[in-house]
């Protein structure tokens, strides 16, 4: 059980094994009225989900690969990014205590960065009621303890950027105490402030970067990210906002 929260984790359900704690955590949902604040954590996720369909791979028993599930019913649909939002920020909260936080980032939408590779990923599916959101399942991989990453050139994880060795129940702790507290932030309608610390640590922003969409690929600058989650880029003075998967960065770390 997690200390330093008022409810996320308080309720734990720790398997040594599953193949998702993301669809752990929907059955849960589905078969129960679930606790707010659950958390599921897993040591070995043998067939963890990614964004888009990937995979996502982890060493057994090095890594953080969690689910918490929270009452997000007062959350409207539109609003839904404000919570991708939060929990990428509170993602790069909690691994300050860990690493330098100047090499933290968060590349659009969800990927958790230091310096150029990929630490962490963030994966929500939202249940819907009416024009409001019900549940949430938050799906957390960070990679901490793992040294290679053989079929993933661009990962990295704490220990291979420290040199040590990291408690995975610290650094859930430390996830689960800085989730709640914006995620508090966020239902007392701190969405906007969160939008400003997102984009404040928004991954090539203000740089050219290149993009691919569809066939073609294009330079652009990284202006930010919108209220509704699009990613806003300048093109030759022109500005356009994107929707996840309307583009993509020519450097995809998760493949
Ligand atoms: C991404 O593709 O970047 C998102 C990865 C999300 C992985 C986490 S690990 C715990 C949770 N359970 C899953 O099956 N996926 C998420």
């Amino acid at each position: 059980m997690i200390y330093n929260t008022l409810f996320t984790g308080k309720f734990l359900i720790h398997e040594p094994s599953m193949g998702s704690t993301n669809t752990f955590a929907q059955d849960v949902i589905s078969k129960t009225k679930p606790i707010d604040g659950t958390v599921i954590l897993t040591d070995d996720q043998c067939q963890g989900k990614g964004q888009a369909g990937n995979v996502w791979q982890s060493e057994a028993g090095k890594n953080l690969t969690c689910s918490v599930i929270y009452d997000s019913s007062f959350l409207e649909v539109k609003h839904q990014y404000f919570l991708n939002m939060t929990v990428a920020v509170s993602l790069v909260e909690a691994l300050a205590g860990f690493l330098d936080v100047n090499a933290l980032s968060i590349k659009w939408p969800n990927d958790i960065l230091f310096n150029n590779r990929k630490l962490g990923g963030i994966l929500i599916e939202n249940s819907v009621q009416g024009s409001f959101l019900r549940h949430s399942v938050i799906g957390i991989g960070l990679n901490v303890n793992q040294a290679v990453f053989n079929e993933l050139p661009h990962a990295t994880s704490v220990m291979i950027e420290t040199g040590t060795h990291q408690d995975i129940g610290n650094v859930l702790n430390a996830v689960c105490e800085n989730l709640e507290r914006r995620y508090l932030q966020l239902k007392a309608n701190g969405g906007p402030k969160i939008l400003n610390h997102y984009n404040e640590l928004l991954y090539k922003r203000g740089s050219l970067v290149t993009f691919i969409q569809g066939s073609d690929r294009f330079k652009a600058v990284v202006l930010g990210v919108d209220q509704q989650g699009r990613l806003i880029l300048d093109q030759n003075e022109e500005t356009t906002a994107f929707r996840f998967g309307e583009v993509k960065w020519q450097y995809e770390y998760n493949k």
